[in-house]
């Protein structure tokens, strides 16, 4: 897919004075003549202070490396994190389209997001809330089908799951995210086969899960917040994503 500048682009860009001095402590942590190393960083925190990355964003921190402006584009074109059009300012859905979710139902996914948004990619929804795109693999094929949203990742979707997921989000909630199916990472759809024991004969634990509740561990969602890692079955309420 070509990845091209959107036609429309405001005249300047400037860091905030927060960003700006977060920028420039990224640069220090790489040797002189280095500099160049600091891009996707300062790339990314130019798009979550913009919601997108516009052209004056990338010249101008081009320009903070010491990078020839061809260098910093061909950056900002490769990569799918980098949004070059303005996206929904609720949530950007990245729809993996590629063979296992492909597959299990990702053009199925992405006929709900055909209805539910807008009939074409990058164009924003009536209401400019949401956007969407088919993405290539991301790392996650065996909870396929699964959509990033935003920073998070939504796997074992369904069509019911994703438009139920959409249609949260546009209330303001924060979906859990994770598998929606209810199992715990990419074990088994049954549940956990090895690494298994049993807590008072009736609450099932498995190692993963045990580790994660050990060392605290946290996932953090669209909102920026986070949340202890919970699995399905230490949910006694029964309300995963609440
Ligand atoms: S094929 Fe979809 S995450 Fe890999």
């Amino acid at each position: 897919m070509l990845r091209r500048l959107h036609h429309e682009q405001p005249e300047s860009f400037a860091f905030t004075e927060g960003n700006l001095a977060w920028a420039k402590e990224q640069i220090t942590k790489y040797p002189a003549g280095r500099q160049a190393s600091a891009i996707i960083p300062l790339l990314w925190r130019a798009q979550e202070q913009e919601g997108w990355l516009t052209r004056p964003a990338i010249e101008h921190i081009a320009d903070m490396l010491g990078m020839a402006y061809i260098r910093a584009l061909e950056v900002a074109t490769f990569y799918f994190m980098f949004q070059l059009q303005p996206v929904g300012s609720v949530a950007h859905v990245q729809i993996c389209g590629t063979t296992s979710c492909m597959i299990c139902g990702a053009e199925d996914l992405i006929a709900v997001c055909r209805e539910k948004i807008a009939d074409k990619p990058h164009i924003l929804s009536a209401d400019g809330k949401f956007s969407w795109e088919e993405v290539e693999c991301l790392g996650s094929c065996t909870n396929a089908p699964m959509a990033q949203i935003g920073k998070d990742y939504y796997e074992d979707l369904t069509v019911e799951s994703l438009g139920d997921l959409l249609d949260r989000l546009a209330r303001g909630e924060v979906p859990q995210v994770g598998p929606q199916n209810g199992r715990m990472g990419s074990e088994p759809k049954g549940g956990a086969t090895t690494l298994t024991e049993f807590v008072n004969a009736s609450i099932k634990m498995n190692a993963s899960a045990q580790l994660a509740h050990d060392i605290g561990d946290t996932v953090k969602r669209i909102d920026g917040t986070e949340v202890a890692l919970r699995a399905p079955w230490n949910d006694q309420s029964g309300t995963r994503g609440a």
